[in-house]
């Protein structure tokens, strides 16, 4: 770098049920993270509730930002640039996040930058290596969202394929609730996974033959009309044993999509990311399919898993670099999709 001043980048995220501030230096280095995270409050109502969850964003959001940069050691007069999840998520939650870094970068005259929610996942990938070989696959399975990414260069994402209904974190969450396990259910079903057969009950594919798309919603009732049938007839079924049979199927059926995409050819690595990452079964699977391919496995550490900050500065230090920067039209965009990023995307619209 020509310059040696270190490019020290605040991080925003509100888009759910966390609300995070980092700092982050010259994209890898993390000062701070801090997380507050509402888990406790939503499990009461067994899913996110959006107004509870804006509320808490707002009460939350300057003291976490205190926080941040008081355990990075750094004023807010010597942060760079200030990136900020700006979709997809709740809309109420996400404009939180973006109206307070709009009042921070116009009050300190330092760059705006609007980073995709799943850009960020991504990048928590790239805060352990920043030389993580490019071009790379990544596998992206969150709450929201199930994408198969070309990562072509930095900052050039290409969704490859989707899941057509459910997203796989989501699968995880109504899976928990047939099983009467708390929100969010994800790390719930791991758990009990963990003392069931996996091979106990014949689940159906989630991966869309000949496409590398997927369906969870079939898998999903599988599970509930199973649950169900039961306690029509009055049997027991094992919960650990549909637990731990669901998840080896989506394990299974995610695997068999990054197979097709790497039986293609031409990628460098392969990545996991997003919240159901975390799951072990999951990381263990994917890790395998990056041996059998002789390719670098990445997939970022349980922390950075799940909702943070430092994973929005980490991507935003890659539009930084880019001088891809928002004004103070930006908005909360609540459905956005990788490949429409803010800014480039309105001043597409802006040419029409
Ligand atoms: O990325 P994330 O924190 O938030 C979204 O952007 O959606 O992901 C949350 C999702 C939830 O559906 C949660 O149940 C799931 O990730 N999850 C897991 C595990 N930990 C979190 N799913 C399976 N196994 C886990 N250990
Ligand atoms: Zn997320």
């Amino acid at each position: 770098m020509e310059n040696s001043k270190p490019v020290l980048i605040l991080g925003l995220e509100t888009s759910c049920d966390e609300t995070s501030a980092s700092v982050v230096e010259n994209g890898s280095k993390v000062l701070s993270n801090l997380i507050s995270t509402q888990i406790p409050i939503h499990r009461l109502y067994g899913g996110v509730v959006p107004e509870i969850a804006s509320r808490q964003h707002l009460e939350a959001v300057n003291e976490v930002i205190d926080q941040a940069l008081q355990e990075a050691g750094v004023t807010l007069q010597e942060i760079t640039a200030i990136a900020v999840t700006s979709g997809p998520g709740l809309v109420g939650a996400l404009l939180v996040g973006v109206s307070t870094a709009k009042a921070l970068a116009y009050a300190l005259k330092i760059p705006l930058i609007a980073v995709n929610h799943m850009a960020g996942h991504i990048y928590a990938n790239f805060l352990q290596d920043p030389q993580f070989p490019l071009p790379s696959l990544c596998l992206v399975v969150s709450g929201g969202h199930t994408d198969l990414i070309a990562i072509e260069d930095h900052y050039q994402l290409k969704i490859l394929g989707s899941t057509r209904d459910d997203a796989s974190g989501e699968a995880f969450d109504k899976v928990a609730r047939v099983l009467g396990l708390p929100y969010p259910g994800g790390p719930a079903v791991e758990k009990l996974a963990q003392q069931g057969n996996p091979k106990a009950y014949a689940m159906p594919s989630a991966s869309i033959q000949d496409h590398t798309e997927w369906s969870f919603s079939g898998l999903k009732t599988t599970v509930i009309n199973l649950n169900h049938k039961a306690k029509q007839n009055g049997e027991v079924l094992n919960p650990a044993d549909l637990a731990a049979s669901f998840q080896a199927t989506v394990v299974d059926s995610l695997a068999a999509n990054v197979r097709k995409e790497l039986g293609k050819g031409g990628y460098a690595s392969l990545m996991l990311a997003g919240g159901v990452a975390a799951n072990k079964a999951l990381r263990l699977g994917l890790e395998e399919v990056a041996t059998e391919f002789r390719l670098p496995f990445s997939v970022p550490s349980m922390d950075l898993c799940t909702d943070n900050a430092a994973m929005i500065a980490a991507a935003g230090y890659y539009r930084y670099l880019r001088g891809e920067f928002a004004d103070l039209s930006l908005n909360a965009y609540p459905d956005l999709r990788l490949g429409q990023e803010i800014p480039l995307q309105r001043e597409k619209e802006g040419s029409r």
